[in-house]
């Protein structure tokens, strides 16, 4: 089996000693509570396992403030884990250097963010092309692939025009649709 993500006994814990709070969980069975009480500190993520394998669809599932997003923030590092391990194609994201994590974020991984990172400014085609942008490829060449990746996910009425600003264009539906056609660029 080709395990793309795998995340192993991951724990967040947001707070001043996180190390502190995370012994105490494990040696006394603090609750999330107790840990808030007498540590100032709230439990993000607490002993998460999981591996994603190439070509699955993973949908991480949960009530408001359960961890979601800590979690999935730590696939790319956008956040680092008080404990645990997270590989990604075996590669042991927390070892990355600057540029190795520079070059992973931006050849590896693609994050579609809910509310916003599209620039109002730039058009649709402009926003899809910003990643080889970002790679230094020629205008000419991102402009060319840009435009073949906004026929796989379709537009919608109103956004035809790809080349008018996406503030313009865009309603919230269609904007987020842009932003999957540039995370698709990626790949
Ligand atoms: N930067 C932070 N500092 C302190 N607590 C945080 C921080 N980010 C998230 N949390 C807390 O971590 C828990 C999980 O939050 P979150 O991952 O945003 O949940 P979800 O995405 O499932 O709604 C919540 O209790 C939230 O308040
Ligand atoms: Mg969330």
């Amino acid at each position: 089996m080709d395990t793309v993500i795998e995340i192993s006994n991951v724990w967040k814990i947001f707070g001043e000693r996180p190390q502190d709070a995370l012994r105490a969980i494990r040696d006394k069975g603090l609750s999330k509570a107790q840990v808030l009480a007498e540590y100032n500190a709230v439990v993000g993520v607490a002993d998460v396992n999981l591996s994603v394998n190439r070509g699955e669809i993973f949908c991480i599932m949960g009530l408001s403030g359960s961890g979601k997003s800590t979690l999935v923030r730590h696939f790319n590092r956008l956040l680092e884990p008080t404990d645990g391990q997270i590989l990604i194609e075996g590669t042991d994201v927390m070892g990355l250097g600057v540029k190795e994590l520079q070059r992973f974020r931006n050849q590896k991984i693609g994050m579609v963010f809910q509310n916003f990172a599209l620039m109002p400014h730039r058009s649709v085609l402009d926003n899809v092309a910003m990643p080889l942008e970002i790679r230094n490829i020629s205008k000419n060449d991102r402009m060319r692939q840009a435009a073949a990746i906004l026929d796989i996910v379709e537009l919608g009425p109103g956004a035809q025009n790809t080349r008018m600003n996406c503030q313009a264009v865009c309603s919230s539906a269609l904007a987020l649709r842009a932003r999957l056609r540039r995370i698709l660029m990626c790949s």
